[in-house]
Order: C-alpha cells, then sequence, then structure tokens
C-alpha cells in the first residue's frame, strides 16, 4: 500500500465532506469515494459515508507520525537509534531489517509499521497486527562475539518493555520465560529476535516487539489465547502510541549498545521480581516431548530453572513454550 495523503485527512476522527476531500486531493469526488473505498479494504478501518455530512473513520486514529516519535527520545537513544522507517504496510517489520541486514545496513535502524499483512510470531504463529491500533516495532543491532554472548537477550528485551510501560503509567506487567509480556495472565506484547549472519562471530540480530495498544476486536478473533491491550489496562490515560514507541526506544536502544558487554546479569535480579510463575507449577513443551516441575526463574544465563523429581534442570530458550500445569 503506498502512503496515503487522504488517511492523514481522516485521521481526526471528524467528518471531512467528499468536496473538502476532492479539493485537498485535487480530485473529482468520484474519485475520492473510490480512494476510500481503497484504503478501507486496504487498512481494514471502518470508514463511515453518510450523505450530506461526508466521510469519518469513527472514533479516529492516531498515526505514527516520525516527528512525534523522535520527540519523545531521551538524548541517549536519539544518539544511538541510526534510523528511523515508519511503514504504512510491510509484511512483517522483522522481515523487513532482516532484508535491511542483509544489504548491509547499519546497526542501530529502527522500523515501525502501521499494519503488518504477516506479522511473524514464535514458533512459526501469525502475529495479528491490524491497522493503526497496536505497536509493531523492530530494531537492528550488531554484535561482534556471536550466539554466545547474546544469552539471555530476549528475556532482558522483555524487562526492557515492562521499563517502558511502567514509564507510561502502564503499572502490573509480567513476564513469562522466555519472552512473553501479561497483564493479569493475558497476553500484552510478544518478542521475537532473528539473527543473521555468523553465530560464532560477527552476527546482526533483529529484535521484534509486538505490543496490543487497541485491538479491535474483530481482528482479535483470530488470536488463539488470552489476551490484553493497554487501552484495556490504561483505559483513556496511556500517552498513545507515538510516545510509547520512544519510551520502548529509550529502554531498547541502551539495552542493545550494553548487553554484548555485561550480558544478562544486570537484568536477572529485575527479570525475577516479574515472573509471572515463579514457584508454580509449570509444564514445558517442546513439541517433541513435555516435562512438568515448578518454575525457579532464571540462571545468569536466562536458562529456566525447572524443579523436577530427579533435580533442578536449566532449560535455554528457543522454540519451547510454558504452561501452568494442569
Ligand atoms: C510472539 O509470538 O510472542 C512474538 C511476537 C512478536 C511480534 C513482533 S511485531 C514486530 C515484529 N515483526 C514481526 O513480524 N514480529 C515481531
Amino acid at each position: 500500500m503506498p502512503k496515503s495523503i487522504l488517511l492523514p485527512l481522516l485521521a481526526d476522527g471528524e467528518f471531512r465532506s467528499g468536496q473538502d476531500l476532492a479539493d485537498a486531493l485535487g480530485v473529482s469526488r468520484t474519485a475520492v469515494w473510490k480512494r476510500v473505498n481503497k484504503l478501507a479494504t486496504e487498512s481494514g478501518l471502518q470508514i463511515e459515508s453518510v450523505k450530506g455530512k461526508g466521510y469519518r473513520i469513527r472514533g479516529g486514529v492516531e498515526l505514527l507520525v516520525p516527528e512525534l516519535i523522535t520527540a519523545a527520545l531521551s538524548a541517549e537513544a536519539g544518539r544511538l537509534m541510526a534510523g528511523l522507517h515508519v511503514l504504512e504496510s510491510v509484511d512483517s517489520t522483522n522481515a523487513e531489517l532482516m532484508r535491511q541486514a542483509q544489504a548491509g545496513h547499519a546497526p542501530g535502524l529502527v522500523c515501525t509499521a502501521e499494519q503488518q499483512t504477516a506479522g511473524r510470531g514464535r514458533r512459526g504463529r501469525e502475529w495479528i497486527s491490524p491497522f493503526g491500533s497496536n505497536l509493531y516495532l523492530s530494531l537492528l543491532w550488531e554484535f561482534s562475539q556471536g550466539a554466545a554472548a547474546l544469552e539471555g537477550l530476549s528475556l532482558a528485551v522483555g524487562v526492557a518493555v515492562s521499563r517502558a510501560l511502567e514509564a507510561c503509567a502502564v503499572p502490573g506487567v509480567q513476564l513469562k520465560w522466555p519472552n512473553d509480556v501479561l497483564h493479569d495472565g493475558a497476553k500484552l506484547g510478544g518478542i521475537l529476535l532473528e539473527m543473521t549472519g555468523d553465530a560464532a562471530g560477527a552476527c546482526q540480530v533483529v529484535v521484534g516487539i509486538g505490543l496490543n495498544v487497541s485491538m479491535p476486536t474483530e481482528a482479535a478473533g483470530a488470536i488463539d489465547q488470552a489476551w490484553t491491550d493497554i487501552s484495556r489496562i490504561s483505559g483513556a490515560a496511556h500517552p498513545g502510541r507515538n510516545v510509547l514507541l520512544g519510551a520502548l526506544l529509550n529502554e531498547l536502544l541502551p539495552l542493545m549498545a550494553g548487553f554484548e558487554q555485561g550480558g544478562f546479569s544486570p537484568w536477572r535480579e529485575q527479570w525475577q521480581s516479574l515472573d509471572a510463575f515463579a514457584g508454580s507449577k509449570v509444564v514445558l513443551n517442546t513439541g517433541a516431548s513435555k516435562l512438568g516441575g515448578t518454575a525457579m526463574g532464571v540462571d545468569e544465563r536466562g536458562a529456566l530453572q525447572l524443579q523436577t523429581t530427579s533435580g533442578v534442570q536449566s532449560v535455554y530458550g528457543g522454540e519451547i513454550s510454558l504452561r501452568p500445569a494442569p
């Protein structure tokens, strides 16, 4: 979908007459009608058309605006960010940055989009990504010491997300190993790390974060687990998507810049304090097998400590999922 010039004219949720829009766009009223329909189809936005009043997006939509995102950045985050791509639609912001990494783009590049048409979740799942309602954010970074130096990074990203949300007055966030963001047991966000390059040397990592802000109920029908969003937690009190995005980057960029040196240890204590399953009976599902036990937090490398009948086992991340024991 090419960047729409019609959408910003309707974003405030007020009616604009067909003639107004035709004048602003320099096209006929019939052409406006066609463009409105095309926009509604491509974005999934509910655009009302009322005779004598014109068109409106009921409730309006807060669009992502590069200037508003950068205005919300700390001086440090602003220094560390090498570029910001704000797209209207993309297959996946992670896929986009993996392409940029392969094309040799510098670390520190950020990509966000109003909509993902093929959002990627963990374990091969789709990440439901409707237009203009949630946050889909990816950051490209480069590391020199390979995958081993990155142990625990996805857990530290979870801590960074919870800090950002706290800074935006969204309290009560918890984490589920390895990297689900929860609120009251329901999924608020997810984290997906992808890597390219030399697993033993110089490699690029794309950190992807999906955060439910105002999930439309129609889109949520496709989600196969308990979910929540920031609007349900904070009502209208949250600062909006641009400021939330800035707050995420304020935590994420310094984390990435310091991780190769400091590793997961400085993040461990806070991760434990956010652990939704500490001391709970759980079942780990690796796909091929299931392992039951009591979750006892994580070690210095971010490995889950599972108390089983045969002692404490360290479980490393990857494609494993954790569920409460029945
Ligand atoms: C999960 O399954 O919990 C991880 C979801 C990660 C979703 C985010 S949205 C931004 C980035 N782009 C993607 O395609 N996926 C991640």
